[in-house]
């Protein structure tokens, strides 16, 4: 096991788990930005759990969900309540804030390393396989004001992911973003749009 630092907290990390990077730390960040007391919290693909961790500090309720056994055993080990499930399949009710750093990045069938590690950054051919089916189901687990905070790079295609929320009617900004050497990451938050007033 080893472990990282991140603002004053220290986070375990496992074999077979996502070590928290720029991405991480971008999302953690934005999402301090918008988080108020007595908000209830979903994280989709938590990995180490470091978003929920710093999100417990100000949620009533934090619950994480990761497919990777692994993750999951790191999540529990970092003091967060983690479900294993492929996206929502698990997941009841509804919930303030729904966060992802999600796979993001193209990978073509050449590109695969196999075993976990696909599971962390393999986006598929276009970088948007596991972000399309989450962007079709999170409505039905945001409350009527919820926010949805989803990491993503510009080798993702930012005007798509775009186009994917307006798709399910919801409207979507850009709340953050860092350049490094090959690849702007960016955080978006996307909420439903506002019934039109007749
Ligand atoms: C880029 S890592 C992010 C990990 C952590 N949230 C962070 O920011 O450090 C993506 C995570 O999503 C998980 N994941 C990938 N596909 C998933 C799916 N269909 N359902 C749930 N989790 C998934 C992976 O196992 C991995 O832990």
């Amino acid at each position: 096991m080893t472990s990282i630092n991140y603002r004053n907290k220290t986070i375990q990390i496992l074999p077979d788990v996502y070590e928290p990077a720029e991405d991480s730390f971008l999302l953690v960040d934005a999402l301090l930005e918008i988080i108020r007391d007595n908000d209830s919290l979903l994280e989709v693909g938590c990995g180490s759990g470091i978003v929920s961790v710093f999100a417990k500090d100000h949620c009533k309720n934090v619950l994480a969900t990761d497919i990777n056994p692994h993750a999951v055993h790191c999540a529990l080990l970092n003091g967060i309540d983690v479900v294993m499930t492929d996206l929502f399949a698990c997941i009841k009710g509804t919930f303030d804030i729904v966060v992802f750093n999600p796979p993001y990045l193209p990978t073509s069938t050449e590109d695969q390393v196999g075993g976990w590690d696909d599971l962390m950054l393999n986006g598929g051919p276009d970088g948007r396989d596991t972000i399309r089916r989450f962007v079709a189901d999170v409505g039905n687990h945001l409350d009527p004001d919820g926010q949805v905070l989803l990491l993503i790079s510009s080798l993702t295609g930012i005007k798509e992911v775009c186009d994917l929320f307006h798709g399910e009617g919801m409207s979507v900004q850009t709340v953050a973003e860092s350049m490094y050497f090959f690849e702007k990451l960016v955080v978006l938050k996307a909420r439903k749009a506002p019934e039109k007033q007749v």
